[in-house]
């Protein structure tokens, strides 16, 4: 059975190993790095959750009493908006770091999430939710088309490099 809650400060370690896991596998240098990363993305959320916040909640989902996988979510600036002055940002619903850990996935875990997500976000009183994925990233893309989410637009860090999709989605019909 898959139950959902949002992560405490103690959970950060196992979190940070499934984001690990997720974004960071060990292929090439990552091999080696793979420790840093994670200490690093631990240090990082513990402090994100130590620092309660009306608009950021993190949440993990169990599965047999285990972490399996987590979701962020928070109403904050698209990513990449840090050159704009804050007056011009728009704050939005925005979903990151949904991860699942190998030995979970297909198993409707990152749907569960998506949708606990999208409650918080009813809960904050926001209509739509935005999200970034990779345009590389087929399995994602196919979850979240089939969760409603649409494209807005796509878009490029660099002039070359690789591309990622802004999603969107409305949260009443
Ligand atoms: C993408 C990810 C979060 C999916 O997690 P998951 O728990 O396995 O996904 P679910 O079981 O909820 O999948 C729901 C549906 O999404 C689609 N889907 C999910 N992963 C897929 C994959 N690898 N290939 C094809 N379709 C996939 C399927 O339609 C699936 O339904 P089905 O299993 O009945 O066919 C997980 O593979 C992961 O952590 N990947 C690495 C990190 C990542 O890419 N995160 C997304 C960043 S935008």
């Amino acid at each position: 059975m898959i139950t959902v809650r949002p992560a405490r400060a103690q959970d950060a370690p196992m979190v940070a190993e499934i984001l690990t896991e997720a974004f960071h596998p060990p292929v090439g240098l990552n091999q080696f790095a793979q420790p840093w990363i994670r200490a690093s993305l631990g240090r990082e959320l513990e402090r994100r959750l130590a620092r309660p916040s009306a608009h950021y909640r993190c949440l993990i989902a169990l599965v047999d009493a285990r972490i399996a996988g987590t979701v962020e979510v928070a109403i904050r600036g698209l990513p990449g908006t840090w050159w704009m002055p804050s007056f011009a940002v728009q704050r939005l619903l925005y979903v990151s770091n949904l991860a699942v850990g190998v030995s979970w996935r297909r198993l409707g875990v990152a749907r569960r999430l998506l949708s606990e997500a999208e409650q918080v976000g009813r809960e904050w009183n926001q209509s739509s939710l935005k999200l970034h994925v990779m345009e590389s990233n087929a399995g994602a893309f196919k979850l979240y088309s089939a969760q409603g989410y649409e494209v807005e637009r796509t878009e490029t860090e660099w002039v070359v490099g690789p591309r990622k999709l802004l999603l969107g989605k409305r949260l009443y019909s």
